[in-house]
């Protein structure tokens, strides 16, 4: 359940629904499971599978797995505190519409105010840093607890309710007049838009989706019981995340159509053009929604914190409360800057997606494909050919989107 919590996040709320909308319909959605299929789920299993044997952080499992390559892990740690420093920011907008609309200040919201109400909150420091700082908190609060009563404990309060909250809102949006519109565009499949920068987008989503390449899966399996199985907890946490990302789609893009709006993705999509159109539907749908924003960031957030903190508690030795009072500290001063300066926003989120990300990727793709014995590799994943998508096909497709995302 944590990891589906990690997996499913703002990704799946706005940038999915949107991608699949530009990039063809069904086509792409084909697409991208055939990426999760393909490579980003032997990379999960290499991670998992990476965490799971060693049993500490990501440092110290590659520092014991591959000496030479240890470095990589501070690349990765580094990857999911950028991350969760730019994610912190947008999880406290998610907090500040929450308030808003537990105030009933969306009712009766035109377009033109809520870009003059999201313009607000981005550019007022005083707001946004105060709001970064609340979400920040959270995570804190609960990574402190610890991983059973603190992640555990959320994560499977949390997504089974998560889960509903979209379920309803997809009902809702589906029966507005004129949805069916929306429907056509995330299903009509269109492979005349199937081109190579769709392919690297689909593949790019699907790692981010998934929560690749930082070291939060690597964690989290670390705690696995020796009962647990890897190939399982992958395709679970997959299945879960891609039929969420799709149900989001249908919570979403009907609702959009049906208001006759152009569907946009990112921020403008949450934070302007929904609060429109849920609040035209009373007060309660607002509610629900930036609550399930809120909680879903969440869940994905207390994994970015999880990384860092059991880096600094296995390899410093440091307590867990203090770790986590450290990183908080950090993650505050490098999200209020990207709170307050765009740039820094954008960079952070560019270069943690694109460089080093594919860098640990890659290098857990590797290790596990190359440099375990493979005996022990296939008692995890038990197939040759899961083996085989691990030490070829996961590493020259990362090395090939790296390629294509930074040309
Ligand atoms: N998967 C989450 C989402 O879709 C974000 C996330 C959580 C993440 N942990 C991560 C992304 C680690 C990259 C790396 O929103």
């Amino acid at each position: 359940m944590a990891m589906a919590g990690s997996a499913v996040g703002l990704g799946n709320i706005w940038r999915f629904p949107y991608m699949v909308g530009e990039h063809g319909g069904a086509a792409f959605v084909i697409v991208y499971i055939a990426c999760c299929l393909l490579v980003s789920l032997p990379i999960f299993f290499s991670e998992s599978i990476i965490g799971k044997t060693t049993r500490t952080d990501t440092f110290g499992a590659l520092e014991f797995l591959a000496p030479k390559a240890k470095n990589v892990g501070y690349v990765a740690i580094l990857a999911s505190f950028i991350i969760l420093s730019f994610y912190s920011v947008v999880g406290g907008w998610s907090f500040n519409y929450l308030i808003r609309s537990l105030g009933g200040s969306f009712n009766g919201l035109g377009m033109e105010q809520a870009r003059e109400v999201f313009a607000g909150v981005g550019s007022s420091p005083v707001e946004s840093v105060s709001c970064m700082l609340v979400f920040l908190g959270l995570t804190a609060m609960i990574v402190v607890a610890g991983v059973d009563k603190g992640i555990g404990r959320f994560s499977k309060i949390s997504i089974p309710v998560l889960f509903v909250m979209v379920v309803l809102i997809a009902w809702v949006s589906l029966r507005l007049p004129g949805a069916g519109k929306g429907v056509e565009y995330l299903v009509k499949p269109d492979f005349s838009k199937l081109d190579a920068p769709a392919i690297a987008a689909a593949l790019g989503q699907s790692f981010f989706s998934l929560s690749l390449g930082v070291g939060s899966i690597l964690t989290y399996s670390s705690y696995m019981k020796e009962e647990d199985n890897v190939l399982q907890a992958g395709a679970w946490t997959a299945l879960f995340d891609t039929l969420f990302a799709i149900i989001a789609g249908f919570a979403i893009m009907p609702a959009v159509f049906a208001a006759g709006i152009e569907p946009a993705a990112g921020p403008s999509l949450v934070f302007e053009t929904l609060p429109v159109i849920f609040s035209r539907m009373g007060v309660v749908l607002p509610i629900i929604f930036f609550l399930a924003i809120l909680i879903a960031a969440l869940s994905s957030s207390i994994s970015m914190l999880e990384v860092v903190v059991a880096w600094l508690v296995d390899q410093k030795g440091m307590r867990r409360s203090y770790a986590v009072l450290a990183v908080f500290a950090a993650a505050a001063a490098l999200g209020s800057a990207c709170a307050v300066v765009p740039r820094v926003f954008s960079s952070c989120d560019f270069f943690s997606s694109n460089v080093l990300m594919m860098i640990g990727a890659l290098a857990f793709a590797l290790i596990v494909g190359w440099k375990m014995p493979r005996e022990e590799v296939l008692r995890h994943v038990r197939f040759e050919f899961v083996y085989s998508l691990i030490r070829y096909v996961a590493p020259i497709m990362i090395v090939a989107i790296a390629v294509t995302n930074l040309l």
